[in-house]
């Protein structure tokens, strides 16, 4: 991503995030600039900025109109109340005017200050000139200056990205299925895959960023789901239990894509006592079908617009075209999991994707975040003209 970032810096907060959110915003590949208040010089010194940026830092009391109207994005994280009272206030009132986007304030607040309605006064004050990032109810301790409450830095990550991010999916509400299922066989050993449900959370994020409503269906994953605001979460453990959540939730989205590793079988009983074992040598597990929830979704009369995945290890064109005609889908993402690079437990991924209309198209070897983001290119344009 490309973009201008001014951080603005005040107080001991700075110490509680800015190291990490610079890294962060700079892994993402936006340029950034501090600029820091006297009191957080004290407590971080200008070097240490410049250090971290990879660029000189300003002063805030010198930042100019100029400097501001350059940045696509100006975030005032962590936000001490002095810097919300600055930037609410008369001075800044025309600089505001003029920025690209609303500036992304993260207040950092002490516990006493978290009562009920204190962030709803907050947010009605501060207008729609700013986007609130809510601090998180738990206080963080700050040495012996005490402790503040103050989002984590992932959410201001997010909070930036999604900023910056043009919403061209903003009208969507997408349900996504992710991660494998674990069925039960005792209280001590479940069926399960080697899914860690890394490509449905990339899904997710991308997704979010880039304006849809997300509701993220998992289950019991080994990568985790960064907080945004515009993903909702539902945990499952078992097929049966995401297929309910699925039914129910169904009607609510206008687009799905279940990309979850359903396990196929659970065992056909569940033993409350853990089951001991024998003298032989060889033990049998009965296992029963579980629930299709992509070919239960791609059966209904009325549906939201439909992407299932393949995982496949040969065959994989033969099988993927029969999996989307059979299951009812309107593209289908197939991926050879027996590929170096592709599949299960890896940062990357390449997939084919075939359209029901006939025709498909391969993508390259690519991180699963930009296969995300490929892969709702090619859906928005199918899914806008089917609407
Ligand atoms: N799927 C599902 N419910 C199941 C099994 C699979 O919703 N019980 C979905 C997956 O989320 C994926 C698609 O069906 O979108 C294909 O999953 P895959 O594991 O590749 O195929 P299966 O249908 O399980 O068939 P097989 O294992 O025989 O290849």
């Amino acid at each position: 991503m490309r973009g201008k970032v001014i951080v603005l810096a005040d107080g001991p907060a700075v110490l509680l995030r800015v190291p990490a959110l610079l890294n962060g915003l700079r892994a993402a590949g936006l340029s950034v600039t501090v600029a820091s208040s006297e009191s957080a010089n004290i407590f971080m010194p200008p070097l240490a900025y410049a250090a971290l940026s990879g660029r000189a830092s300003l002063s805030l009391s010198a930042l100019s109109d100029e400097q501001l109207g350059e940045a696509d994005l100006v975030m005032a994280v962590p936000a001490s109340l002095q810097l919300l009272d600055l930037l609410s206030g008369e001075d800044w009132e025309g600089r505001l005017q003029a920025l690209k986007r609303p500036l992304l304030i993260a207040p950092a607040l002490l516990p006493t200050d978290m009562q009920p309605g204190f962030l709803d006064e907050l947010a009605a004050r501060l207008g729609s000139r700013f986007a609130l990032v809510r601090p998180s109810a738990a206080a963080e301790p700050l040495g012996a200056l005490g402790a503040l409450c103050v989002a984590s830095v992932e959410q201001c990550l997010e909070a930036a990205l999604t900023a910056l991010t043009p919403p061209d999916c903003r009208d969507m509400r997408l349900l996504i299925t992710a991660g494998p299922t674990a069925e039960d066989a005792d209280p001590a050993r479940y069926v399960t895959n080697r899914s860690t449900g890394r490509m449905g959370v990339a899904l997710a994020l991308k997704a979010a960023r880039r304006g849809a409503k997300v509701l993220l269906i998992h289950g019991p994953m080994t990568w985790p789901v960064p907080p945004h605001a515009g993903i909702e979460c539902c945990a499952v453990r078992s097929a049966q239990q995401m297929y309910e959540a699925v039914m129910v939730r169904l009607s609510e989205h206008n687009a799905a894509i279940l990309c979850a590793a359903v396990a196929d079988y659970r065992p056909v009983a569940y033993s409350r006592e853990k089951i001991k074992k024998g003298q032989e040598s060889t033990f049998s597990l009965l296992l029963q079908r579980t629930p299709d929830i992509l070919a239960a979704v791609g059966a209904l009369p009325s549906r939201p617009f439909l992407v299932g995945f393949a995982a496949e290890t040969n065959e994989v064109e033969a099988n993927a075209r029969e999996k989307l005609y059979r299951k009812g889908c309107d593209m289908l993402c197939a991926n050879d999991i027996s590929e170096a690079g592709s599949g299960f437990a890896v940062a990357t991924n390449r997939v084919t994707v075939h359209f029901r209309d006939g025709g498909c198209q391969e993508l390259p070897m690519q991180s699963k975040l930009d296969v995300a983001d490929a892969i709702l290119d090619l859906m928005l344009a199918r899914w806008q003209s089917a609407r």
